[in-house]
């Protein structure tokens, strides 16, 4: 009973939430939403459709290219029955292009519509759009170079699903720290947990800058950096790969792209039998094709996989719907 009246507690303070960082949650509404989102899967391998998000309507505001994320929004909306305005290139497409600002954009779309998703180039813009709205949720789905909460969301509940514990793990994160947003909220996530080891592999030029390297260590994250692939502890738990991002880099000069690590066949021989290989994605060369038939690649599998259910119980979650 208790119990119970805990879970509705955390779920009526979604309502109308902003998700913004992966800071945001705690171990009990991360679990509320492996929970819910296991519900949802069961859901979807039934075929069974639902009416949780009818007559809402979603606006997605990209003004940086997506195929996932936006994807899996646009689908986690409908596959509830609620409908959504794709805005894609707004740059171009709204009035943004006629100079309007952006807070005004913000509270001109929010008064169509339930809910934003807002993807956009700068660092904080998810925060900006939340500042500005007056009436309805703003979902973060990457920031610049800032955070991605909903991969992080699919990304930990990946890591659950496959070794039952978001705490005691050792993981590898690899590429660019620096720029990779994905990273920086899985990082914030893993560091709400107890225990957590993170080997961080990158080249010099594209480590996380010190100032977060000490606040994760200060929130009890151990991190170890490391320069080659030779020195990836045996039997981690997971491997987390992520791009160079080139449209990050100020100079674009592809000659200047710095060296990063690869997965490749023999370098996988350096996993364990339980080591899951995980990637947001999209994938470039830093992991060679020849490994996704490995039973233990989850990027194209459950990983991938999850940012519909993850998604489905996010915005239901935040338009008040469970
Ligand atoms: C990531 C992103 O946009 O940050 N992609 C995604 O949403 N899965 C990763 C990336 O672009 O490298």
């Amino acid at each position: 009973m208790g119990k119970k009246l805990d879970a509705t507690a955390l779920i009526n303070g979604f309502k109308g939430q902003d998700i913004l960082s992966i800071a945001q949650f705690d171990q009990p509404r991360l679990f509320l939403i492996f929970a819910l989102a296991k519900q949802m899967k069961q859901l979807l391998l039934k075929n069974k459709s639902s009416d949780l998000l009818e007559k809402t309507i979603t606006t997605l505001l990209f003004f940086e290219p997506s195929s996932r994320t936006f994807s899996s929004f646009a689908a986690a909306a409908r596959r509830l029955n609620g409908t959504t305005i794709d805005i894609l290139n707004p740059s171009q497409t709204s009035s943004v292009a006629k100079g309007e600002s952006f807070s005004d954009t913000i509270r001109a779309l929010e008064t169509n519509t339930d809910c934003i998703v807002i993807r956009h180039p700068e660092i904080g813009s998810a925060q900006k759009a939340a500042d500005a709205a007056f009436f309805v949720p703003i979902i973060n789905a990457g920031d610049g170079a800032g955070e991605h909460p909903t991969q992080a969301l699919m990304d930990l509940f990946t890591i659950y699903e496959h070794h039952n514990t978001l705490q005691g793990l050792t993981g590898v994160i690899a590429g660019d720290l620096l720029n990779g947003r994905t990273v920086h909220s899985l990082l914030k996530g893993l560091s709400l947990f107890e225990k957590n080891t993170i080997y961080l592999l990158s080249s010099k030029q594209l480590r996380i800058p010190r100032v977060d390297w000490l606040h994760f260590q200060n929130k009890g994250l151990k991190i170890v950096e490391i320069e080659k692939e030779s020195d990836i502890p045996k039997n981690a738990h997971f491997w987390y790969w992520t791009r160079v991002q080139t449209e990050r880099f100020k100079n674009t000069d592809v000659k200047k792209i710095p060296e990063h690590p690869v997965i490749t066949t023999t370098v996988l021989e350096l996993a364990g039998r339980q080591t899951i290989i995980m990637h947001p994605l999209p994938r470039i060369d830093e992991i060679h094709p020849d490994v996704d038939r490995d039973p233990r690649a989850m990027y194209f599998r459950s990983q991938i996989q999850n940012g519909l259910p993850i998604r489905m119980v996010l915005l239901s979650l935040v338009l008040g719907k469970i």
